[in-house]
């Protein structure tokens, strides 16, 4: 206890002199410290939630439990601290929300994966699924009112909620959508499926019932808030020509006009021959759900003994967004970071960056993914 109360005389800023402060306490007025006391009562209120735990064979050691390490490394509330940081980005170990309604930088994009609604609320998870609007409108809000004209915020989310006890969707995306477009004045460009190959779900209703099919594709809900100047440009991200569309080309096009859907779809002589530097993305993208920078962070994690962030993004995936909509050196944001997959797309495509997440491992965990990278400048302590 002695080590203790040095150690929070420390942190409090005062002597040990003030901390043994004795004054009379109770009916007998006994001489005590009251600092003392409340020391002990804080340490015991943290044995009491389970946070504090006995180092075994170790008399008066105590440790934090596992489970306090993962509560307790959450960022305090109104407090945000620089985890790290790179020639072109910050990583703020911090609440979104404090830190955004603070920004006052011209914002290119925001490119965040929220996190999912849960049923219930819990104290330690994410937002529950009827705040789930109110939420989110709340972390993008000061993003957008910072966004230049023209500017795209998009949010890679999950159709696989389904209603309590049943195979049908819940709206919450609907809602979400409009409550963005409606509230914060945005509109919609697009509902950009992300295909891959994510493990089979949802298990109720698909593999045991058999009602539903298994869910391949995500949603990156695309908005801009000034549609007609948006600043996204397909040419950034133009694919390769097949080579029997090359072939196509070369022959002079269309050879046979064609009248297609009534009239919809006319392809007139020699169309499609004029050559053209690639092909353009469709909106339907295909990605793996696991990649290589992925696997290597969370081996990297776990040897460090942090928890791995369970679901990041594809890297690839991210930057072809990043590259999309926007050019080099412009300001990319992710409030919602997790890994910092959103942060690393922007490094490696040139553009600046930042990210802020509110748990230490992943925010610890995810600077080992830049050490390649220029100016990196970590802050954030490995905790044990
Ligand atoms: C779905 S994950 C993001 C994954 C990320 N795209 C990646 O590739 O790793 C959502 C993250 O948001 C974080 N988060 C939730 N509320 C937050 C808040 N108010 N401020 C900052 N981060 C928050 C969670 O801790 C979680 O790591």
């Amino acid at each position: 206890m002695q080590e203790l109360y040095r150690i929070a005389a420390g942190r409090a800023g005062i002597s040990m002199e003030e901390m043994n402060v004795r004054s009379p306490v109770g009916e007998k007025k006994t001489q005590r410290s009251l600092l003392q006391r409340q020391v002990r009562w804080h340490c015991q209120s943290l044995k009491n939630l389970g946070l504090l735990e006995r180092v075994e064979d170790e008399r008066g050691v105590w440790q934090l439990t596992e489970a306090g390490k993962h509560k307790l490394r959450k960022a305090r509330s109104g407090v945000s601290v620089l985890a790290f940081d790179t020639k072109l980005g910050l990583a703020i170990w911090g609440d979104a929300h404090r830190v955004f309604s603070a920004w006052d930088e011209p914002i290119f994009l925001c490119l965040t994966s929220p996190p999912y609604p849960l049923r219930r609320h819990r104290k330690y998870g994410g937002p529950a699924e009827l705040d789930y609007t109110d939420f989110i409108t709340k972390h993008i809000e000061p993003i957008v009112k910072n966004l230049v004209p023209g500017g795209n915020v998009v949010l890679s989310v999950s159709p696989n909620i389904f209603e309590e006890n049943s195979p049908s969707r819940s709206l919450y995306l609907d809602r979400l959508t409009i409550a963005l477009c409606d509230r914060l004045g945005l509109r919609l460009m697009d509902k950009l499926v992300w295909a891959s190959n994510q493990a089979p779900g949802p298990i109720q209703w698909a593999s045991k019932l058999r009602m539903q099919l298994n869910t391949g594709y995500e949603y990156l809900i695309w908005f801009c808030n000034e549609p007609r100047r948006c600043i996204a440009d397909n040419r950034r991200v133009l694919e390769p020509h097949t080579e029997k569309h090359k072939a196509f080309m070369a022959a002079g096009g269309v050879r046979k006009p064609r009248v297609n859907s009534d009239g919809a779809h006319r392809q007139v002589l020699g169309a499609y021959s004029n050559p053209t530097a690639g092909r353009i993305m469709r909106n339907v993208i295909y990605e793996a759900n696991t990649c290589a920078s992925q696997r290597a962070y969370k081996k990297r994690a776990r040897e460090l003994g942090l928890e791995a962030h369970g679901a990041p993004m594809p890297l690839s995936l991210a930057r072809k967004l990043i590259r999309f909509m926007t050019e080099a050196e412009q300001l990319v944001v992710d409030p919602f970071g997790g890994s910092m997959t959103t942060g690393l797309a922007a490094e490696r495509e040139d553009r600046r960056w930042v990210s802020t997440e509110l748990v230490y491992d992943y925010v610890r965990g995810s600077a080992e993914r830049f050490m390649a990278e220029d100016g990196i400048d970590i802050h954030l302590p490995l905790a044990n």
